[in-house]
């Protein structure tokens, strides 16, 4: 990616997360957040998000959340036209960087098993898969997709 900035999410961004979010999920057969759920979830304990703005305008987000030494990545999206190109990467670690800052020594998520762009850059970033949802994911009018839950260590230089 030419450049880009990262900061943390703030309520005006909400739109374009949202934005974001519903054009990222959709070709998964997930119905994005609104902006409205999205501006409930960051007033909820521990949540808070990074976004990633080029040319002043928002190419992604993530939303985590911290509770106590556990975190939880709640949602990763990246504008498609500006994929492979390291965004998602540098979500990832700034959320990483954010929630060990808070305390958390674990970092949780669920993906798709059906997902293979997320997964290999979970697998790139040293998540390992520790439990299966069977069919978590509805998927339209195909079958339902399960969800891998997957955890990375974040102790010092884990
Ligand atoms: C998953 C997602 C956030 C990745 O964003 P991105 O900006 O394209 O990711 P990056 O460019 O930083 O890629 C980092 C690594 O992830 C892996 N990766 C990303 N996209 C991939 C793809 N389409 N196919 C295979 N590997 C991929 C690669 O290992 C890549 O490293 P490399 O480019 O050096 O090979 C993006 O595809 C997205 O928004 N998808 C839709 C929403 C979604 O699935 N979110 C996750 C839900 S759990």
């Amino acid at each position: 990616m030419p450049s880009f900035e990262l900061r943390v999410l703030e309520t005006p961004d909400l739109e374009s997360a949202a934005d974001l979010h519903r054009a990222a999920f959709a070709p998964l057969g997930e119905r994005g957040w609104t902006r409205q759920e999205m501006a409930e979830l960051i007033a909820s304990p521990g949540v808070s998000g990074v976004v990633l703005l080029t040319a002043s305008e928002a190419a992604g987000f993530a939303l985590c959340r911290v509770a106590v030494d556990e975190a939880e990545l709640l949602t990763i999206a990246v504008d498609a036209a500006q994929r492979r190109r390291g965004a998602g990467r540098a979500l990832l670690a700034a959320v990483i960087e954010r929630v060990r800052a808070a305390g958390a020594t674990t970092l949780f998520l669920e993906v798709g098993a059906d997902n293979p762009a997320a997964l290999a850059l979970y697998n790139q970033n040293d998540f390992h898969t520790v439990g299966r949802r069977a069919g978590y994911y509805a998927r339209g009018a195909g079958p339902a997709a399960d969800a891998l839950v997957m955890r990375r260590t974040l102790m010092p230089g884990g």
